[in-house]
């Protein structure tokens, strides 16, 4: 099926706010995560049936760090320290991709920065 786009700017966020002092973001922003360990921005997605889900996760970082964060699906970290390697500047979007276990209907997909560095800047996700 189709992806269905879930903007980080609706999610539940822990640790940061959403801005737009950047561009090139979909909705009306983006997160930026607060510089520290164990910020995070959580989405609940739904499922059309349990199986394999594919995640896009659409990112800025405009450091020349990593910004490493755990990505969870239902509590379970499914890519732990995922890398999101520095963009060219703020205003430079990239996406990574992952497959994950999923049940059916509502998973909640969290993503927590793992060093005082803190999250990349996260538009949205595609589910
Ligand atoms: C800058 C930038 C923010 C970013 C932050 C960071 O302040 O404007 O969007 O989140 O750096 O380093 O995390
Ligand atoms: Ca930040």
């Amino acid at each position: 099926a189709a992806a269905t786009r879930y903007e980080a700017e609706s999610a539940t966020i822990v640790q940061g706010a959403a801005e737009s002092n950047h561009s090139g973001y979909s909705g009306t922003g983006f997160v930026n995560g607060d510089n520290v360990v164990g910020s995070y921005v959580e989405f609940t997605v739904t499922a059309a049936s349990a199986g394999t889900g594919q995640i896009a996760i659409r990112y800025s970082n405009g450091t020349t760090a990593g910004r490493p964060a755990d990505v969870a699906v239902g509590g379970t970290v499914v890519s732990a320290a995922r890398a999101f390697n520095a963009t060219a500047d703020w205003n430079t979007w990239a996406t990574s991709t992952l497959t994950t276990p999923v049940k059916a209907g509502s998973n909640k997909i969290r993503l927590t920065s793992t060093t005082a560095n803190g999250l990349p800047n996260l538009d949205y996700i595609d589910f």
